[in-house]
C-alpha cells in the first residue's frame, strides 16, 4: 500500500528496440551519454531524482530570497536541529559542497581518514586536502550471499590496525557513511555507530557522519536491531547523531529534494571556520549556493523523511524490486540495501572476463532489452581496484510504481537469458583522470 498518490505526471516512453540499439551505440556504450528522453526507467541514481510532496512545493512559494539572514535559512536550521540535533548548519549546493567546506576545515596534508567506505566524492575531497582516505568495510560485506544484517558496518579491527600502522596523531577524523553506498547500500547498526564514535574519541579524533541516507539507515535499525522495535524513526534518526561532532549531508537523498546539501556541527570554532570556506566556495552562509525556495523544500523534506510511513514504504519498495529480481533468478547482492538493488554482473555475464567490463556490458544490455538505465560500480568505475562487478539499480524516491518494478525485473531476466548475445567491451576514448572515466569514456564491443 502507498500512502500517496500522483498529483502531477511526467510522460515516459519506451523507444523501439532499433532506436535503443542505435542510441546505445551512439552513446559509446556509456549510459551517461544517453539523452534522458531515450530512457524508459531511469535508475542511474536516487540522488535528486525523486518526487517532492505538495507540502514541499507549497513551501517553495514561501522561499525567502534574501541574500543574508533569510527566513528560509532559519527554517532549515530549525529542521536540522529538530531532526538531527545539531546547533549549527552551513547550507551548500549539494553533498560534495559540504565535504569541501568541512574537510577543508578539519584536514591537513598527510592526515589519514578511515571510513566504513568512502563515496567517490568524499574520497576525492579528502585527497584534495592532501589526506589519505582508507576504507574499513566490515568483513561480512565481502560475501554477496550472506543475509546478515548491517553489512555496512565499520570494521573496528581494521580501524585499530590502521592506528597501529600510522599512529593516532595522523588520524584527526573518523568518518561513518550511513547507509554504506559503496557496499550495496547496506546499513550500519546503532551499536556500530556508538562503537565507532568511541573509537574516534579514544584516539582523540573527531567523529563525522556522512548522513545522506540517514532515514533509510534508521529504518533498518528499527526493523533489525534489538531494542529499537518500539522506538520511532525520528528518535532513532536523532540517536544516530548523538555522538557525532559533525555531519555532511546531501539533501538530494534523505532530505527528499532535487538539489541541496549542508554541513552541520555543534562546535563554534568549526562552525566559524566552515562559514568562511562556505563564503569562498558556496555563497553567503545563509544561502550556500541555493535559492531560498530550494532551502525551504529541504527544510520540509528533512521532516518528511522521519515521519511515518514514508521511509518504511521507501525501503520496502527497494526490497520489493530485490524480491522480483530474485524470483526471476537474477543474482542480486543480499540483503537488499536501502536505496538500490545491486546485480552481480560477474555471475549474470560470467562469459565476459573482468578486463572486458561485465558490469558495463550488463548496463548496456539492460538498456537494450528494456530501456532501463542502471550504473556500473565495478572494474569500469573503479579502475585498479578489486571491487566486485556490481550493477546498481537505484530507485528514485516516491517515483515509480509496481508495474515499473515488474518491467525492470523482466528486463534483467531477458538480459540474462540472452547473455550469449552480449560481448565484453573495450575502452576507445577516456578522459585524463581515470577515476572519472565511467562518466564520459566511450567503449565498443570487443568483437567489433
Ligand atoms: N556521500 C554519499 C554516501 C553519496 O552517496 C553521495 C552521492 C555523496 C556523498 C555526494 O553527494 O551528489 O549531493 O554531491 N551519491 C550519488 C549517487 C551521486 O549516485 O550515489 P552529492
Amino acid at each position: 500500500m502507498r500512502s500517496y498518490k500522483a498529483k502531477m505526471v511526467e510522460p515516459i516512453t519506451l523507444p523501439s528496440r532499433e532506436e535503443r540499439e542505435s542510441a546505445i551505440e551512439q552513446a559509446g556504450y556509456n549510459v551517461f551519454n544517453l539523452d534522458a528522453r531515450d530512457v524508459y526507467i531511469d535508475l542511474l541514481t536516487d540522488s535528486g531524482t525523486g518526487t517532492m510532496s505538495a507540502d514541499q512545493w507549497a513551501a517553495m512559494i514561501r522561499g525567502d530570497e534574501a541574500y543574508a539572514g533569510s527566513d528560509s535559512f532559519a527554517n532549515l536550521a530549525e529542521s536540522v536541529h529538530d531532526v538531527m540535533g545539531f546547533e549549527h548548519v552551513v547550507p551548500t549546493h549539494q553533498g560534495r559542497g559540504a565535504e569541501n567546506v568541512l574537510y577543508g576545515v578539519l584536514l591537513e596534508d598527510g592526515d589519514v581518514v578511515p571510513n566504513n567506505s568512502h563515496f567517490d566524492t568524499t574520497r576525492a575531497h579528502i585527497v584534495n586536502q592532501g589526506a589519505e582516505p582508507v576504507d574499513c568495510p566490515s568483513p561480512a560485506s565481502r560475501d554477496p550471499d550472506s543475509t546478515a544484517s548491517f553489512k555496512g558496518n565499520f570494521d573496528l579491527d581494521a580501524g585499530r590496525a590502521l592506528v597501529e600502522e600510522v599512529g593516532a596523531d595522523s588520524i584527526p577524523v573518523v568518518v561513518l557513511t550511513i547507509t554504506n553506498n559503496s557496499v550495496a547500500g547496506q546499513p550500519v547498526s546503532m551499536e556500530n555507530i556508538r562503537a565507532t564514535a568511541e573509537f574516534a574519541r579514544d584516539i582523540d579524533a573527531l567523529f563525522v557522519i556522512d548522513a545522506c541516507r540517514f532515514a533509510e539507515n534508521a529504518h533498518f535499525i528499527k526493523t533489525h536491531e534489538q531494542g529499537y522495535e518500539d522506538a520511532s524513526i525520528a528518535e532513532i534518526a536523532r540517536e544516530q547523531f548523538e555522538h557525532a561532532d559533525a555531519i555532511t549531508m546531501s539533501g538530494k537523498k534523505d532530505a527528499l529534494v532535487n538539489i541541496g546539501g549542508f554541513a552541520a556541527m555543534n562546535d563554534e570554532a568549526i562552525f566559524e571556520h566552515a562559514k568562511q570556506r562556505a563564503i569562498l566556495y558556496e555563497g553567503f552562509p545563509t544561502y550556500g549556493g541555493l535559492s531560498g525556495r530550494d532551502i525551504e523544500a529541504m527544510a520540509v523534506g528533512l521532516r518528511e523523511a522521519v515521519t511515518p510511513p514514508y521511509v518504511g514504504e521507501r525501503v520496502e519498495q527497494v526490497a520489493e524490486l530485490g524480491d522480483l529480481l530474485s524470483e526471476a533468478d537474477v543474482p542480486v547482492y543480499l540483503p537488499t540495501g536501502g536505496h538500490a538493488v545491486y546485480l552481480d554482473a560477474s555471475e549474470i555475464f560470467s562469459h565476459i572476463p573482468k578486463e572486458q567490463f561485465p558490469g558495463q556490458a550488463l548496463v548496456c544490455a539492460l538498456y537494450r532489452e528494456g530501456g532501463v538505465r542502471g550504473v556500473e560500480l565495478g572494474g569500469f568505475a573503479f579502475p585498479g581496484t578489486d571491487r566486485p562487478d556490481l550493477v546498481r539499480l537505484a530507485l528514485p524516491r516516491r517515483t515509480y510504481s509496481r508495474e515499473h518494478l515488474e518491467h525492470i525485473a523482466e528486463t534483467a531476466a531477458e538480459a540474462m537469458a540472452n547473455a550469449d548475445e552480449y560481448d565484453g567491451l573495450e575502452i576507445v576514448e577516456e578522459p585524463p583522470m581515470k577515476e572519472l572515466r565511467h562518466f564520459s569514456a566511450r567503449l565498443k564491443p570487443v568483437s567489433n
